[in-house]
């Protein structure tokens, strides 16, 4: 209703409304190297969005819904509606306030915010801007434990309110546009903030990060790395915070079910915005699979295509607690700053109060499988 009101002063939303045209436009304005990493593989990329495609809504009518409410609990916690901020890594490189601005969009909206490990700024950094505002905590499980320990316990001082270890990055993928430019952000250290102000990752190092910073990005190089990991280390983490633990990147029923007996608290459906396995599953695809699996016992959440209102109420209808905005937020960061980033949020929360009544429903409880059809090729 903003923009409407602002329309009738003759005044136009600063970012282009739809997500396409807001992709194009932040393309436009980002470095070559900033464009190749927000890319990923063509396939699962195109999979992830045709999956959402795929499925169309079926309006219900005279529903009385005048009044409607977009909240959804999760551990307990009420947030303002079913969407996060997905982890996204080193992010100053599409606009120098980087994770600090889009944590303060995020907080002005009560969204929670997951913070990845690969973050450009430190993660106390990025929750000084957001009071008391919701925010979560995006593992990579490096080799190093020291580092990986030290990491959580920040995390757990910084208000973080749960931890998402995210499984399917325990190598950076075959991404031709990133290699063509040698990963060039990591290589001098951008996105490595949390690791160079990390006590125990220092205690590593022969010189500190600020002395010798190729050294310091070896190193980081030779702990990152971590395809030796299986099931049972889990148990280590487990042991060490008392916070929900979230498994990101589960596609498979089996994984689902495997999470359940080692005691986790919620999955995230995900791959990785198509940015690790070309020909992988899309998300939304695997989503029923694996919330039959989980039959109720723990959250399931997805990210991996989201673009609109349509595409939650088609995750929520197919079993997803909430999803996790990824790149749109992104475009909008590279646009406009905090102001971008709260652009696209507050657009996608409009829309998805008006797709959501027009749809029929008060709230998200009241959708279910019968609210979608498949869509006739
Ligand atoms: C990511 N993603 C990601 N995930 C994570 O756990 N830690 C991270 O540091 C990153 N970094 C990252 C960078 C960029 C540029 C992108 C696009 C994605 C994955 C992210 O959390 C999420 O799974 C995807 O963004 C979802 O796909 P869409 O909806 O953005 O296409």
């Amino acid at each position: 209703s903003q923009i409407f009101q602002d329309g009738l002063k003759g005044v136009l939303p600063a970012l282009p409304v739809d997500p396409q045209a807001l992709e194009q436009a932040a393309q436009a304005v980002m470095t070559p190297q900033a464009r190749g990493y927000l890319d990923g593989m063509p396939g699962t990329m195109r999979a992830n969005l045709d999956a959402f495609a795929a499925w169309n809504i079926v309006p219900r009518m005279l529903r009385g819904v005048q009044t409607r409410d977009l909240g959804v609990t999760l551990f307990g916690r009420q947030f303002p509606a079913p969407v996060l901020l997905a982890p996204i890594g080193v992010q100053s490189i599409v606009h120098p306030e980087g994770e600090k601005a889009v944590a303060r969009a995020a907080a002005s909206f009560g969204l929670p915010m997951v913070f990845s490990t690969a973050s450009s700024f430190t993660l106390e950094a990025t929750a000084a801007g957001m009071g008391e505002s919701p925010r979560w905590f995006q593992l990579y499980w490096s080799k190093s434990q020291a580092f990986n320990a030290s990491v959580v316990a920040r995390a757990e001082a910084a208000g973080c309110e749960a931890i998402v270890v995210t499984l399917d990055t325990f190598m950076l993928a075959w991404r031709p546009l990133d290699l063509q430019n040698a990963y060039l952000p990591f290589m001098q250290g951008v996105g490595l903030a949390n690791y160079f102000s990390d006590p125990a990752f220092r205690a590593e190092l022969a010189e500190p990060p600020e002395q010798n910073p190729q050294a310091a990005v070896r190193h980081f190089l030779g702990i990152f790395n971590n395809p030796a990991l299986t099931w049972d280390d889990l148990r280590w983490l487990r042991e060490r915070t008392r916070l929900p633990i979230l498994l990101k990147g589960i596609l498979h029923p089996d994984d689902a079910r495997r999470s359940l007996d080692c005691g986790i608290d919620g999955l995230v459906v995900s791959n990785h915005g198509g940015r690790q396995v070309e020909g992988a599953v899309s998300a939304l695809d695997a989503l029923p699979a694996v919330v039959e699996a989980v039959a109720g016992r723990v959250p399931v959440l997805l990210d991996s295509g989201v673009r609109r209102a349509s595409d939650v109420i088609k995750a929520r209808a197919l079993g997803a607690q909430a999803v996790l905005l990824g790149r749109p937020y992104l475009w909008g960061l590279a646009l406009g700053g905090e102001a971008g980033v709260s652009e696209v949020l507050g657009n996608l929360l409009a829309d998805l109060d008006l797709t959501l009544g027009l749809s029929g429903y008060r709230n998200f409880a009241e959708l279910d499988r019968s609210s979608l059809v498949r869509a006739e090729k």
